[in-house]
């Protein structure tokens, strides 16, 4: 990616960039809608990411042409309006950052990604850390993970206009190579898990759309903060379902309509299932994580109903053809599925997989195994 976007620099900008930037995107391991409900995550940085060439301007314009988008755009540091499309990301990072107090310079840029946009991957996520990474290069402001995720995040959720928890930016920002990071999302503390050697993940993409996807997420929302309501008043410390026990959760299950019962359900197993996640891991033992993403994943399915056709199918696929365990990653209603596979056995069930999956569905999936990587930073010059 470094040579294509120096020559595509050179090309908009008549002379080789200063800096190149990258920030990743991420694939989950377990722990799903648990984010915005205070629990516990486990995602990994991976090796699709977006790439910012740039060099800092005299001035507080910034000039981006993005090459994904075929689309160049041209915006003030003090005069920020945009909030569509991929420009209200750009200027939503600007936009949080200038709010959080940072001086900032102006920039020009070339920027590209290899990360599927719109399937689940967190490419907006990358992007808003990539552009983050970029004025705090230009601007000289120290870089401090967590604070930038939580920028990002801000911009999404009240520039973009976009409701999302913190895990997407968070490891975005924050991930390091070789390992999932465990997150509390409360307290933001973040653990880093190693990959055991013998274990690879493949990443599914379904190619079905996501159109019900924010209304959708949004919902699943606001029954996770009813159910909280409504056990609030036999649990009096209870501020999220994160503070509630699947013993609790039993013993109340009456104070809830069906549906908010089984959507809690779903977030608070999920917790423990990430914390028992991290000890297999821990251990090495494969076959156990494996386990934990398929109960993961008939959780989403049949609790949270936030799974597809395509999915469901992805995910038997895949634990036919030999995978550990396998399951929706993301927000789900479409996206990308994943599996946990032997090293060895990793290219084959990739491709056994979305063989048999196009010819059942005619949609163009495909796979690719993927590593976890660093989170955002400069990689040129190094
Ligand atoms: C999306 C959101 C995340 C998280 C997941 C579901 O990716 O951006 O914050 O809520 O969905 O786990």
């Amino acid at each position: 990616m470094l040579s294509p976007l120096s020559s595509a620099f050179i090309h908009h900008f008549a002379s080789p960039p200063a800096a190149i930037v990258r920030a990743p995107g991420r694939v989950n391991l377990i722990g799903e809608h648990t984010d915005y409900n205070d629990g516990f995550v486990l995602p990994m940085a991976i090796d699709r990411a977006v790439w910012i060439a740039l060099r800092p301007r005299p001035d507080r314009q910034v000039h981006l042409h993005s090459l994904d988008f075929d689309q160049s755009i041209v915006f003030s540091l003090d005069a920020l309006d945009e909030r569509q499309g991929w420009a209200g990301y750009v200027q939503g990072v600007a936009w949080a950052l200038q709010d959080a107090g940072y001086e900032l310079r102006g920039w020009e840029g070339v920027m590209a990604g290899n990360a599927p946009i719109g399937a689940g991957l967190s490419s907006s996520a990358a992007a808003e850390l990539a552009i983050a990474r970029a004025f705090a290069r230009v601007s000289g402001l120290p870089w401090h993970p967590k604070e930038m995720a939580l920028l990002a995040q801000k911009a999404e959720n009240q520039w973009v206009g976009v409701h999302c928890g913190i895990m997407d930016q968070l490891i975005s920002a924050a991930g390091a190579a070789g390992h999932a990071l465990f997150i509390d999302t409360r307290d933001l503390t973040t653990e880093p898990v190693p990959l055991p050697e013998q274990a690879r993940i493949v990443v599914f993409y379904s190619d079905a759309p996501r159109s019900l996807a924010s209304s959708a997420y949004n919902q699943r929302w606001a029954e996770c903060e009813e159910a909280v309501r409504r056990l609030q008043g036999v649990l009096p410390g209870v501020t999220a379902l994160r503070d509630v026990s699947p013993e609790q959760l039993e013993a109340h299950r009456h104070l809830l309509p069906p549906v908010i019962y089984r959507r809690a359900r779903h977030v608070v197993t999920e917790n423990a299932r990430v914390l028992h996640s991290v000890s297999a891991m821990r251990s090495g033992d494969i076959p156990r994580l494996g386990e934990l993403m398929l109960a993961s994943h008939a959780s989403l399915r049949d609790d949270y109903e936030v799974s597809s056709r395509e999915l469901d199918l992805l995910v038997d696929l895949a634990v036919n053809a030999g995978a550990f365990g396998a399951r929706l990653t993301g927000a789900g209603f479409g996206g990308c599925a994943i599996a946990l596979c032997r090293a060895e056995d990793a290219d084959a069930i990739a491709q056994r997989v979305i063989g048999a999956y196009n010819g059942r569905t005619g949609r163009a999936g495909y796979a690719f195994v993927t590593v976890a990587t660093d989170g955002a930073g400069v990689v040129f010059p190094r």
